[in-house]
């Protein structure tokens, strides 16, 4: 097995079969996951039940309450846009499940199909994104907490995502549900659960304010940090291909799909994990 750091964020395991992991082998892939924030894998041959089986190594599994289920694995979250659909799932920077109290720690994509071309997805490293702050603005953010919230992206608002793109009804649904949930809080700067490294956590998503801070005072600090984390080099453009599996850390870094192949289908089959509070 070998671990390929790559430019920006994350690395790539090859001659490793998911299928049939010694524990040296799931060892060394929790700790390039830890270290990297998202690890790739490429010419696997995974069922639906084998996905859910290398999930459930990691950690339980936890159900998307706005994504379609697949028709047969309710655990299988999908991420998909037919050809005569417009909006795709996640087309900008994000982490996901950074509305609930304790957050998603990570999601597993397996592609299922792929256009010819396009339809790559960007990651970017949080863990940069703060080490790579100034003094003077670590030491602003240094005790904040920022607030996070699904409401209008998965509620039935009059500008929500649910409500504005193709994907509300079919593929993204359950909107009465994000309506009703409590907004929550965490550190605007964590200690990262696994690695012990601080990482930057907000995001363009579903951070919608600093706690305490006033509204225009907290999204002109939430805009810099946007900004900051953005920058190219923190980023990994990822290119699928067939057989490839994509686990990232949400706690660690963004991601964002492009939606770049229209006109052709993209199916991808997402588990996310049960993570845990943040601080
Ligand atoms: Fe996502």
């Amino acid at each position: 097995m070998q671990i390929e750091t790559l430019p920006g964020v994350g690395a790539e395991i090859t001659g490793v079969d998911l299928n049939k992991l010694t524990d040296a082998e799931f060892d060394a892939i929790r700790q390039a996951y830890a270290d990297h924030g998202v690890i790739f894998f490429r010419d696997q041959d995974l069922t639906e039940d084998d996905h859910i089986a290398f999930a459930e190594r990691w950690a339980p599994i936890n159900v998307n309450r706005f994504f379609a289920a697949h028709p047969d694995y309710p655990q299988i979250a999908m991420v998909a846009k037919e050809k005569e659909q417009k909006d795709n799932i996640g087309g900008g920077w994000h982490t996901d499940h950074s509305y609930d109290q304790e957050p998603a720690m990570g999601s597993i994509l397996v592609a299922r199909v792929l256009p010819e071309s396009g339809g790559d997805t960007m990651f970017a490293s949080m863990y940069r994104a703060y080490e790579t702050l100034d003094e003077a603005t670590r030491t602003e953010i240094e005790n904040l907490r920022a607030v996070h919230s699904a409401k209008h992206v998965f509620g039935t608002g009059e500008n929500t995502y649910y409500k504005t793109t193709d994907a509300g009804g079919n593929r993204i649904g359950n909107a009465a549900a994000a309506d009703v949930l409590t907004d929550v809080t965490h550190p605007v700067v964590i200690t990262h659960p696994l690695s012990g490294k601080k990482a930057l956590y907000v995001n363009p998503a579903f951070t919608v304010g600093i706690a305490g801070m006033d509204e225009e005072a907290g999204k002109e600090l939430l805009t810099r940090l946007f900004a900051h984390a953005m920058d190219k080099g923190n980023a990994y453009r990822f290119q699928w291909q067939p057989g490839s599996v994509a686990f990232w850390d949400n706690r660690s870094t963004w991601h964002w799909a492009l939606n770049d192949y229209h006109g052709h289908r993209r199916i991808m089959h997402r588990i996310t994990l049960d993570g845990c509070a943040l601080n």
